[in-house]
């Protein structure tokens, strides 16, 4: 099993994982019967002035309780949330308001970037926060970049923001999500880089452009591979692909299809600069993401 990938600690800003202190916080606050302290949150994400709870399903009937004592305890948090998963292609929260404001857009500050967006409509992935730290220190001046699921610039933000590329082209095919991408761009005054399209990655009429194509969506990422190679140089380029994987396929399975889809794009795998597992997504399977290199055959 390969190591995850190790947080950058001045990006844990926006989100206390662990709230030092919380599940006994909890316990003390409320009558909690002793048979389920070891199942209460040890913490909760916060998006800007909203906690978003993660509660397992034998407390999940102290939701209201919980979000109570939240609001009470941190002052600065205004609105507590319930998270209820994520689904379809354009991977919608379902997020419960609980408590508190019922105010679910807000403007959430990390690493250096500011992203404003509803909690309830669009989502912010924790898993991803490494990555989207990652990702501008590899940019080299100059670069074109394709982000193809840019949702509401995650990516292309801290990457026109924190690095110095050409053009960011971030493409997204929620018209919700692209929204928030127009207001965060102009947020954080990145008009002149990067470059947001409405519509579907696989139809998007770019041509050959990217020196780096960032495929930040799962599951079944690789049935985007093929528009992804359509858009990377003729010479190539680096694919920043995410996946899910079984442990077991790790890492043979990911990188032979790499090497396959690339074969049948006219590319050959260059090099595997990175590739880490960013979060377990659901037991036994991981979401794994690959910095691939091409070469043009
Ligand atoms: C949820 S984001 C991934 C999480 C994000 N990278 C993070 O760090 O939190 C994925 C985005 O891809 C968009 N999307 C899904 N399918 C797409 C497609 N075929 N073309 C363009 N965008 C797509 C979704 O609407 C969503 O906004």
């Amino acid at each position: 099993m390969a190591t995850k990938t190790r947080c950058h600690t001045s990006m844990r800003l926006g989100y206390e994982q662990r709230a030092r202190g919380f599940r006994k916080l909890l316990i003390e606050s409320l009558s909690v019967p002793k048979e389920k302290h070891s199942i209460l949150p040890q913490g909760f994400q916060r998006i800007g002035h909203i906690v978003i709870l993660n509660l397992r399903p034998g407390i999940s009937g102290m939701a209201r309780d919980i979000a109570g004592t939240v609001l009470e305890s941190y002052p600065y948090v205004k609105t507590v949330c319930l998270n209820q998963g994520i689904s379809g292609e354009l991977r919608k929260p379902a997020i419960r308001y609980l408590a508190g404001e019922k105010r679910t857009e807000t403007t959430h500050r990390e690493g250096g970037c500011t992203f404003r967006f509803d909690v309830t409509r669009v989502m912010l992935s924790k898993g991803n926060l490494s990555e989207r730290a990652r990702l501008p220190g590899l940019v080299r001046p100059g670069e074109t970049i394709v982000d193809m699921f840019a949702g509401i610039g995650y990516f292309s933000i801290p990457i026109a923001r924190h690095a110095r590329p050409g053009r960011v082209h971030a493409i997204e095919k929620n018209p919700v999500a692209f929204s928030y991408l127009r207001q965060n761009i102009a947020l954080n005054s990145v008009q002149g880089t990067v470059a947001p399209m409405l519509g579907d990655c696989r139809d998007v009429l770019m041509g050959s452009v990217a020196d780096r194509v960032v495929m930040g969506y799962l599951p079944k990422t690789h049935h985007y591979l093929p528009a992804a190679f359509r858009m990377l140089k003729h010479r190539g380029g680096t694919i920043h692909y995410h996946d899910t994987f079984h442990e077991s396929e790790l890492w043979d399975r990911p990188l032979d299809m790499l090497k396959n889809q690339a074969f049948r794009a006219g590319y050959v795998l260059k090099t595997v600069g990175h590739k880490s597992v960013v979060k377990e997504y659901s037991p036994g399977i991981y979401h794994v993401v690959i910095d691939a290199e091409f070469a043009g055959q």
